[in-house]
């Protein structure tokens, strides 16, 4: 099924969960707008020496072709700016089936769960609650401080599916890849897409 999705990338550890997640995307129908925290970039490049400094969908498919081979281009990205809180991402009258952060700090969580909407992300992820549309949010941090954990049982209240990055390992990983397969797996579903990359369990 088509789907027309917000997709926030923040800087939390675990920024090749982002570029893999974009990848397995594109294999998907449908439209995506996406919006990178600057804190991205930072952590890519603390984590995989990648300096990308200036976020154009080019550099980004770019790093992606360069990991895991050529995307497919079934379905279409829109770069939007963080800072521009007038971008359509950040209306309640845009349609768009749902949307997912992946991976999200916790001062981007803390910021959802508080309705602060400083950036588009922030902006993006609230309207996406106050408009009742599924928002999927994929925080990572350890170990998580009462601060942390009231943020993320707020956010589950106001309706958020809260997918912290713990990857089970029931489906024998082989290497890193399959341990964000299934991550991405499971956000993809929640997102409303039928494909599955990873075998459902089966006793
Ligand atoms: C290398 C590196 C790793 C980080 N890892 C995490 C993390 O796992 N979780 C987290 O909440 N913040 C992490 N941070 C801190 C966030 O980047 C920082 O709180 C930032 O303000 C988040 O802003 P953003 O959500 O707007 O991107 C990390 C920062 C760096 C430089």
């Amino acid at each position: 099924m088509s789907r027309r999705l917000i997709i926030g990338v923040t800087g939390a550890s675990g920024a090749e969960y982002a570029l893999r997640f974009l990848w397995r995307l594109s294999s998907l129908p449908g439209e995506s707008d996406l919006i990178f925290s600057p804190n991205f970039f930072k952590v890519l490049s603390a984590e995989a020496g990648i300096e990308a400094n200036t976020a154009t969908l080019e550099t980004i498919f770019n790093l992606i072709q360069e990991r895991y081979g050529a995307p497919e281009k079934k379905h279409h990205f829109s770069l939007c700016d963080y800072r521009d809180i007038g971008s359509r991402a950040a209306s309640g009258s845009a349609r768009y089936d749902a949307m997912a952060v992946i991976p999200c700090s916790m001062k981007t969580a803390a910021a959802i769960a508080h309705g602060l909407s400083s950036n588009l992300i922030e902006r993006a992820a609230d309207v996406s609650l106050k408009e009742k549309r599924p928002l999927v949010l994929c925080p990572r941090e350890t170990p998580l401080s009462s601060i942390h954990l009231k943020n993320l049982l707020t956010l589950s209240e106001a309706g958020a599916t809260v997918m912290p990055l713990m990857p089970g390992y029931y489906h024998r990983p082989q290497q890193l890849s399959d341990l964000y397969d299934f991550m991405i797996d499971r956000v993809l579903t929640h997102l409303g897409f039928t494909e599955r990359f990873i075998k459902p369990w089966q006793p």
